[in-house]
């Protein structure tokens, strides 16, 4: 049955006027006892009067009265009889409706109630299939991210001989090379580079998503991966000519936590600051506060539309702008961040304002709890 109609019998339920029917019976009896005291009271006083009018004669008065009294018993008992009588037809009518009403309203009862129950078997079976497509959503997901991670894995090898081998080429170690030769093999080891670095973000993501990524948890120190990090842009500023600016407020730069992760962050983060931007200078900042370590990169670049923030941080997810084009990019950076973040247990934010600059920030536990982690997290990243 459906809803509609169990709506609709409850409706009747709810409008029976039971409370009505006893009132009616009340009233009437009020009504009988009245008219019997109004007619009977004015019978006696009446009859009286008309027999003390009509005749004169006491002793005649006296049997006339009794005869009158004997006529007012026979009409008022036959009139007793007819009222009583309705009277329990109506009790009888009255509770043959109440029988019916009551019947009805078991009825509803009993409809509603099988509706309840087809309706929790019904949600019951969609709960399962839903849970069901989920799990096999969710293993095909696992199963896509595995296939990812050992391809992109295999695709690493024979890469990275491509690149070993034009880097010796390019030492002329095989021999003397021309100069269209080395600008040749120069294009080879860029291109094989960024391939690399391209199927390193689609392995890193793929092993996160597959939960198979194995953090490397060491105490460290900060300062000198920042150092590193900062060196590795050295070319690219003086490039673009743009200043760079590093403000430490660390104290001891020793943390613990994962040391190759936090550099790959910060290689990302500062790679997009100095990607976007044209002129000025990029800052990068580390504070510790408490137990926490707080690192931002803010730059003086094109900036995010408000718009845009929402999808930063999804995979393949790139602003479409005249900078983004021109630069090289997949739009795996921010999610790998993002993931990595979480993993270590932080948070990751950013801050922008379109054509004045962005920020971007991130904050981490500075002794990496390693209790509070799975088992597979804090063993060696192969
Ligand atoms: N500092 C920034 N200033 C302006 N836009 C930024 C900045 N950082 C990121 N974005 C925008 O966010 C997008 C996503 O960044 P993300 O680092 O994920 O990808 P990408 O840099 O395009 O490619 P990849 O990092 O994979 O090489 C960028 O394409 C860019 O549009
Ligand atoms: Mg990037």
């Amino acid at each position: 049955m459906s809803n509609d109609a169990a709506r609709i019998n409850t409706g009747t339920l709810a409008d029976q006027p039971e409370a009505g029917l006893p009132l009616n019976l009340h009233h009437r009896a009020i009504f009988i006892v009245g008219s019997y005291a109004v007619l009977a009271g004015l019978y006696i006083t009446l009859s009286d009067h008309l027999l003390g009018l009509l005749i004169k004669d006491k002793n005649m008065i006296v049997t006339l009265s009794v005869y009158k009294g004997y006529a007012f018993i026979a009409v008022t008992a036959t009139l007793l009889y007819l009222m009583l009588d309705s009277t329990f037809k109506l009790i009888r009518t009255t509770f043959s409706e109440l029988e019916k009403k009551e019947a009805e309203r078991r009825q509803a009862e009993r409809l509603l109630r099988e509706a309840n129950e087809s309706l929790e078997k019904t949600v019951e079976m969609r709960t399962h299939a839903l849970q069901d497509a989920l799990e096999e959503a969710r293993s095909a997901d696992r199963l896509k991210s595995a296939f990812l991670a050992t391809m992109s894995h295999e695709l690493r090898t024979p890469l990275n001989s491509i690149i070993g081998f034009t880097g010796i080429l390019r030492q002329n170690l095989a021999g003397p090379l021309n100069d269209e030769q080395q600008k040749q093999l120069a294009m080879i080891s860029k291109s094989a580079n960024h391939l690399l670095s391209l199927i390193n973000d689609v392995l890193d993501l793929s092993k996160i998503e597959a939960r198979q990524l194995q953090l490397s948890i060491e105490p460290f120190d900060l300062k000198t991966s920042i150092e590193k990090v900062v060196k590795t842009f050295s070319p690219m500023l003086a490039e673009k000519q743009l200043e760079l600016a590093v403000k430490l407020s660390l104290g001891s730069g020793m943390i613990v936590s994962d040391q190759r992760r936090i550099e790959q962050i910060m290689m990302n983060l500062l790679s997009n600051a100095v990607k976007f931007t044209e002129k000025g200078k990029v800052t990068l900042s580390a504070t510790r506060k408490d137990d926490r370590i707080i690192v931002e990169i803010s730059d003086t670049g094109i900036g995010i539309r408000k718009e845009d923030i929402d999808t930063l941080f999804k995979p393949f997810s790139q602003i479409e702008n005249q900078l983004s084009r021109r630069f090289d990019g997949t739009g795996l950076g921010l999610s790998i961040c993002k993931r990595l973040i979480d993993l270590l247990k932080g948070k990751i934010w950013v801050e922008s304002e379109w054509n004045r600059g962005s920020c971007f920030g991130f904050e981490l536990p500075a002794n990496q709890d390693i209790s509070s982690m799975k088992p597979s997290d804090h063993s060696n990243d192969s």
